[in-house]
């Protein structure tokens, strides 16, 4: 009985200390509160997951991301004056927000890619969980014409399909197929018509996939559907979407990339997304003086575009192997890199080293962890149960 008093005692003490802690804190670290990309909620409420306590939180913050003066955040300040400059992220929280997260499935391999894109989905729910009640957000995939029916199947069964097409800002979040035309399949006029805009897409050779990807996305911002997004995300499937995700859109003139070489995600307001992918068309280079070899010369599109955009590194395609906390720091998309072998590795996902390991209590707010639960959990739910999750998340927002 003795014993259990001081124990109790002592743990009473450490909670006040902590409590302290935190508070004193919070005085000294005024750029955390003012910084709007972070949110300030507490104590959010996850289904059937372990939540921080709150004397790891408060250890966990330490690795907190100091915005703008993190090592791996490059911004570069708009050299013009951002119309948006003065609106806080809480503004755009109390208001309707669509945004759509666009992946090109590739037609090859793609049992390969389903893999990914189970996760990709299950991580899409998880954030949309967190998210807020006027904000939807859609998957838009787009598939080319040879896309196998099999997999077409498949995704219908998660309900993604053609038919899902957005017609209203308030229907809730969905998963939408749209079907693509791959430059070499456009008629010679088209071509013709697009080569005159892009000298560099090259009229006879079959494009390198990355360019038809490219092409792809720049084909489906400039149809009219598109605009009934505020926001896109652009990026690959081998990626996870945070809660952080759920409840946060870049602001002040913010776009967000990937890290180089490749950049495969960007995240900004449509407007933007379109004026990089044509940015992108028109900075084509071909690297060995024929037309044989053209690549994606990110660096000019860059250079080109940083007086009217704030290009921000290191938020979006944070490695899906890192340790970094992402409860309340700028982490809104994971993506796992190839070479990896240490937790999350893809590889070994494949290989079934995890298997067994889903009931493990994961820590949901440190990346390598959400990304090893997420995936873990796409794998071990049937097609069935994961649409009922999709479907239990996203209906809350079809009573606001
Ligand atoms: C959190 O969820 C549990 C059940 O999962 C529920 O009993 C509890 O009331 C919830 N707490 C809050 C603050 O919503
Ligand atoms: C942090 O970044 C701001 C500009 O964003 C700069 O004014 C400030 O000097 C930086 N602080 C440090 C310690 O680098
Ligand atoms: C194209 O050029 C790049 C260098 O700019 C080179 O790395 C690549 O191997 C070339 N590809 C082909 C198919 O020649
Ligand atoms: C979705 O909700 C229904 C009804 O509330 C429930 O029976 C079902 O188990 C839920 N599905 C999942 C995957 O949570």
């Amino acid at each position: 009985m003795f014993r259990f008093k001081t124990v109790s005692s002592l743990l009473f003490l450490t909670a006040a200390i902590l409590v302290c802690c935190v508070f004193i804190l919070h005085f000294l670290t005024p750029t955390y509160e003012s910084f709007e990309n972070i949110v300030h909620e507490s104590n959010e409420n996850v289904s059937g997951v372990k939540f921080l306590p709150s004397g790891e939180a408060h250890g966990s913050r330490a690795n907190l991301l100091t915005p703008a003066n993190e090592s791996n955040q490059n911004i570069i300040e708009p050299s013009i004056k951002c119309h948006d400059y003065s609106i806080p992220i809480e503004k755009y929280r109390s208001q309707p927000i669509v945004r759509g997260v666009i992946v090109s499935f590739p037609s090859l391999k793609s049992d390969y890619y389903f893999v990914q894109f189970r996760w990709f989905y299950r991580s899409w729910i998880e954030s949309e969980m967190f998210t807020l009640d006027h904000w939807r957000t859609d998957i838009i995939i787009l598939i080319a014409d040879q896309f196998p029916s099999r997999t077409r199947k498949v995704l219908e069964h998660l309900d993604c399909r053609v038919e899902n097409q957005r017609t209203s800002r308030r229907q809730i979040s969905r998963c939408i197929l749209v079907n693509h035309k791959l430059f070499s399949q456009r008629s010679r006029s088209q071509r013709q018509l697009y080569i005159g805009k892009y000298p560099l897409l090259n009229p006879a050779n079959k494009l390198h996939p990355n360019i038809d990807r490219l092409f792809a996305i720049y084909d489906y911002t400039n149809r009219n559907e598109a605009n009934m997004y505020d926001l896109l995300m652009v990026t690959t499937m081998n990626t996870f979407l945070t809660t952080q995700f759920g409840k946060y859109i870049p602001i002040k003139c913010s776009f967000l990339i990937g890290t180089t070489p490749d950049y495969s995600t960007w995240y900004g307001k449509t407007d933007q997304i379109k004026q990089f992918a044509h940015t992108l068309l028109s900075t084509l280079k071909q690297s060995d003086g024929t037309r044989k070899n053209v690549t994606i010369d990110f660096p000019s599109a860059i250079e080109k575009l940083k007086s009217t955009f704030s290009f921000i590194e290191g938020q979006v395609d944070v490695s899906c192997d890192s340790k970094i906390t992402t409860y309340r720091t700028s982490v809104y998309h994971l993506k796992c890199y190839a070479h990896s072998t240490s937790l999350f590795s893809e590889r070994m996902f494949r290989e079934n080293a995890y298997d067994g390991y889903e009931k493990e209590p994961f820590n949901i707010y440190i990346a390598r962890e959400y990304a090893t639960l997420m995936a873990l959990q796409s794998k071990v739910m049937t097609l069935d149960g994961l649409h009922s999750l999709a479907i239990n998340v996203t209906r809350r927002a079809v009573f606001t």
